[in-house]
């Protein structure tokens, strides 16, 4: 098999997000979405096509590789170490269809399964964001990540840390418990009526979350139960801006791209260490 071209595969994959995003842009409203497990759990037909479209051309130019993609995946089709392509068509299905625009095609390749390749595009907002890994991270191509300048400001604990979580679509069982706990813990300091962290936002796209925490303008994302396309193209992009990705549970400093529970950090003064560890200790009960 032939040792595959980074750099081809980030254009090639930059062109396929803009085809993907007039598809998007051009949609007419969805009426029927279908749901998969629930209400929060919705695919449309624009989903399934974006899904062919980009399925299609890559298989055609990279026979060699594997394909992993959300609208197409089984589980007796785990992700493996073969060089492959892990895709959500739309991430942020539910915001396409109440037309609130926020959400984007997340293209992905990974080597082993370790995320070497990523492109995010957000088509109502024209955004692009890319990486190769090894070779930095760019919103719109040419300006780098994290901004630099006076803002964001420098991330020194949680409490001026703006947190990115989500609901998802997984609203039983132990991880719904987790999630409202953490939740909880985090909103308000009860005994004093104060706040733990500056605030929360939940903006209904995994890897737009990741995206924000890499360019700084969101400090850290926190979410259990999305899967290896929502987070594998945004991993290389954060990663490459300085932040990092481990456990969304305490104490797993690895985390694998197909992990379903994932805690995004930006780079951060007093130590991305400390915020990780801050907050896990909310996980737990703090
Ligand atoms: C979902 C979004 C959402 C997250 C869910 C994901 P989809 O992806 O990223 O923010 O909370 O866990 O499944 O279904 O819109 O591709």
């Amino acid at each position: 098999m032939a040792t595959p071209n980074l750099n081809e595969i980030h254009d090639t994959l930059i062109d396929l997000a803009f085809k993907a995003g007039e598809i998007i842009n051009n949609a007419l409203p969805d009426t029927g979405p279908d749901s998969k497990k629930n209400s929060a759990d919705l695919v449309t037909q624009y989903d399934r096509a974006v899904e062919t479209m980009i399925s299609t051309a890559l298989k055609e130019k990279y026979p060699d590789y594997a394909f992993h993609g959300e609208e197409t995946y089984t589980p007796t089709t785990p992700l493996t170490t073969a060089p492959t392509f892990i895709i959500d068509p739309i991430d942020g299905t539910i915001n396409f269809i109440h037309n609130f625009p926020h959400a984007c095609v997340s293209l992905g390749f990974a080597i082993n399964k370790i995320p070497t390749v990523g492109v995010v595009y957000n088509p109502s907002t024209q955004t692009l964001y890319s990486a190769i890994k090894g070779q930095g991270a760019f919103k719109n191509r040419t300006t780098r990540l994290p901004l630099s300048g006076t803002t964001p400001a420098p991330l020194t604990g949680l409490s001026n840390a703006l947190v990115a979580i989500e609901w998802g679509s997984d609203r039983g069982g132990a991880n719904w418990g987790v999630k409202t706990r953490t939740f909880e813990r985090l909103g308000a300091d009860k005994s004093q009526g104060g706040a733990m962290v500056r605030s929360f936002r939940s903006l209904g796209s995994a890897a737009l979350n990741i995206c924000a925490v890499a360019e700084g303008v969101v400090d850290v994302y926190w979410e259990g139960g999305c899967w290896e396309w929502d987070v594998c193209a945004g991993w290389v992009i954060l990663g490459e801006a300085g932040g990092v990705i481990v456990d969304g549970n305490p104490g797993g400093w690895e985390v694998a791209v197909d992990g379903r529970r994932y805690l995004a950090v930006r780079g951060a003064e007093k130590g991305q260490r400390e915020i990780v560890e801050e907050f896990w200790s909310y996980i737990q009960g703090r």
